[in-house]
């Protein structure tokens, strides 16, 4: 292996202890400190690992975090309630739905009736808007850990060709926002496109995001590019992997996130800043 490791947990764990401090002073500064409402439905058991790190994530930085689970049989309009109760709520920042809904729930109804202010997931079409258009707001954990962690290699980003594989509108869309707004070249690969690796041979920075073990052939990757692993599956020995063949991909990238460790850390620790960020606005500090 040549890359260097992009150790997302390090990171995280340098980031969250900051936020700690800071979420400290902004209580005693404020009288109170962050809140943010986590909204779960149903039993999906990946959501509820999920929400439970991220309910333990908000303990761990002193941010106060408000539980809903509600049972799968939910009606939308009750969910609209809810949401409607916590907008109007003085000590709730943040508000955050795990995804996905049950069936019968409109997901894009629900992430639009969260208040803009406090969609923490930085998923409302304010947000995603507010980022398309160079001006961002709340903007998404996933692909805002990802330039974080971008940020780490000290590399100029300016004029790079990055590849970002799957368009999905946690990961992939925003991500080639990201991108973009820092300066690259972008192209965005998805399950219509030709020639997945003709676009991952020119790639200067790949981010997978597709769910899809090993669809990232490592071979494939340039001499000296940054490989940023979004995809998180666990295989049949239990094991959990990427979307990217890790061994043979180490031995051409220059800087490469392992799987798990890497960009995984990182979601929930954007989703901390945001928080912070939102609270900071509620307090009229200026953003
Ligand atoms: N489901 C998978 N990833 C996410 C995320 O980042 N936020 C929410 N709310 N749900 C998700």
């Amino acid at each position: 292996m040549t890359a260097k490791t992009l150790d997302g947990k390090a990171v995280s764990t340098r980031m969250r202890k900051g936020m700690r401090e800071e979420v400290a002073q902004l209580a005693q500064a404020h009288g109170r400190a962050p809140g943010l409402a986590v909204i779960l439905v149903g039993e999906n058991p990946a959501s509820q690992v999920y929400v439970r790190n991220k309910k333990k994530a908000c303990s761990d930085a002193s941010i106060v975090s408000f539980s809903h689970e509600l049972d799968e049989s939910t009606s939308q309009q009750h969910l609209l309630g809810l949401i409607a109760e916590l907008n109007a709520n003085p000590l709730v920042d943040g508000i955050l739905v795990q995804l996905p809904l049950p069936e019968h729930i409109d997901p894009e109804t629900v992430i639009e009736a969260i208040d803009p202010g406090k969609d923490v997931d930085g998923f409302h079409p304010y947000n995603i808007g507010r980022l398309a258009a160079r001006i961002p707001a709340l903007r998404p954990c996933t692909p805002f850990g990802c330039m974080k962690l971008l940020e780490e290699t000290g590399v100029d980003l300016y004029g790079m060709e990055a590849v970002v594989v799957g368009a999905s509108n946690i990961v992939g869309r925003p991500m080639g926002l990201e991108l973009l707004l820092a300066g690259c070249t972008v192209t965005t690969v998805h399950r219509f496109s030709r020639n997945l690796e003709a676009h991952v041979r020119r790639a200067d920075i790949v981010v997978a995001a597709a769910g899809k073990p090993g669809l990232v052939r490592g071979e494939w990757i340039k001499p000296g590019a940054i490989v940023l692993d979004v995809g998180i599956t666990r295989g049949e020995d239990g094991k959990l992997v990427g979307d990217i063949e890790f061994e043979e991909a180490a031995k051409n990238a220059g800087w490469i996130t392992p799987v798990p460790g890497g960009v995984g850390p990182m979601t929930i620790t954007m989703l901390l800043y945001n928080t912070m960020a939102a609270f900071r606005t509620h307090m009229g500090e200026v953003s």
